[in-house]
């Protein structure tokens, strides 16, 4: 299974990949987490990339493209993968399909998850992370059974820098600029699987698993 994972800021795209990838025992490539663990890390990416996530900009095309390209050619990538967050631009787009070409590969769906704005923002400022696993959990939507850490592994909570207001609003118009194109370009390749992301999450889960195979 090739999937791309599309839509706009906290449309559940990170949550929806976690629990495919236990599914299909495939892994999840998630651009965010990458450049957040290069940030966190202090590496020459991460310098390179903190000035555009805490801005909610994109950072720039050529740096997360040969990032994807270098991770899609490593040998857990070969029964499949989860791109969450990538494509994110038209020239992106351009770009994956030319190293899947070269490697010999095609995508096999595209899932774009739609969810109404002010649900977006209530879901963004709701988020929380595990520091230790990368859990998400959502304080109204999905707490923690244990109140303060994460059940999974018990490590802590913590809230993203751009999961502020302001920010979240930059990052949807700057989906609504540069992401939201990518719905046409892959309903032209006729590899789009347009899906209402407002369901419960594990509803959601169900008609991506319809999508897959009905694709
Ligand atoms: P990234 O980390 O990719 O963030 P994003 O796309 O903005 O997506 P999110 O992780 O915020 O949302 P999500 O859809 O995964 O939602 P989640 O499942 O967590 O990117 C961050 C930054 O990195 C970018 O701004 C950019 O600077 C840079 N970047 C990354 N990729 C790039 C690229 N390709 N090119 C250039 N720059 C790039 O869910 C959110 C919350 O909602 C959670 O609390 C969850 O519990 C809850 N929730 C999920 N589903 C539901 C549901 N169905 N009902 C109720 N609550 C739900």
């Amino acid at each position: 299974m090739k999937l791309i994972l599309l839509g706009p800021p906290g449309a559940g795209k990170g949550t929806q990949a976690k629990m495919l990838v236990e599914r299909f025992a495939i892994p999840q490539i998630a651009t965010g987490d990458i450049l957040r663990g290069a940030v966190q890390a202090g590496t020459s990416l991460g310098l390179q990339a903190k000035g555009f996530m805490d801005a909610g900009a994109l950072v720039p095309d050529e740096v997360v493209i040969g990032i994807v390209r270098e991770r899609l050619q490593e040998g857990d990538c070969q029964g499949g993968f989860i791109l969450d967050g990538f494509p994110r631009t038209v020239a992106q787009a351009d770009a994956l399909q030319a190293t899947l070409a070269g490697l010999g590969r095609q995508l096999d769906r595209v899932v774009s998850l739609t969810v109404d704005a002010e649900a977006l923002v209530q879901r963004l400022t709701g988020r929380r992370t595990c520091r230790g696993c990368g859990r998400g959990y959502h304080v109204t939507f999905d707490p923690p059974r244990s109140g303060e850490s994460c059940d999974a592994c018990g490590g802590e909570l913590y809230q993203r820098d751009d999961d502020q207001e302001a920010t979240i609003r930059r990052r949807l118009s700057v989906y609504a600029a540069q992401t939201e194109p990518l719905i046409a370009y892959y309903r032209q390749a006729g590899l789009l699987a347009e899906l209402d992301g407002m369901q419960s999450i594990p509803v959601v889960q169900e008609q991506i698993l319809s999508a897959l195979q009905a694709g």
